[in-house]
């Protein structure tokens, strides 16, 4: 096999970027969340419940959408660094 084979090969075998069901209970996605994270500063998990409806179930999400919201938390404060100086 040629290496331009093998890294068509590698290229395919990778990870797609998904957009995962972060609450079953209400079938919310990962999408959903960072969106409603984008709207409020320092969102917390009863916003995201307010907001999406996600973790008014069984409440076993809680954990992962506090993940969710710590890295997006982490997402906008790399794209923002001269926020952080002000
Ligand atoms: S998994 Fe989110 S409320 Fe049950």
């Amino acid at each position: 096999m040629s290496s331009d084979a093998f890294s068509k090969l590698d290229a395919s075998c990778s990870p797609p970027e998904t957009d995962n069901v972060v609450c079953h209970c209400l079938q919310i996605r990962r999408s959903e969340i960072k969106t409603a994270a984008s709207m409020r500063e320092s969102a917390t998990v009863r916003c995201v419940m307010k907001m999406t409806d996600a973790g008014t179930g069984c409440t076993a999400c809680h954990s992962r959408i506090r993940q969710l919201l710590a890295e997006y938390a982490r997402e906008t404060k790399a794209a923002s660094p001269q926020l952080e100086q002000a």
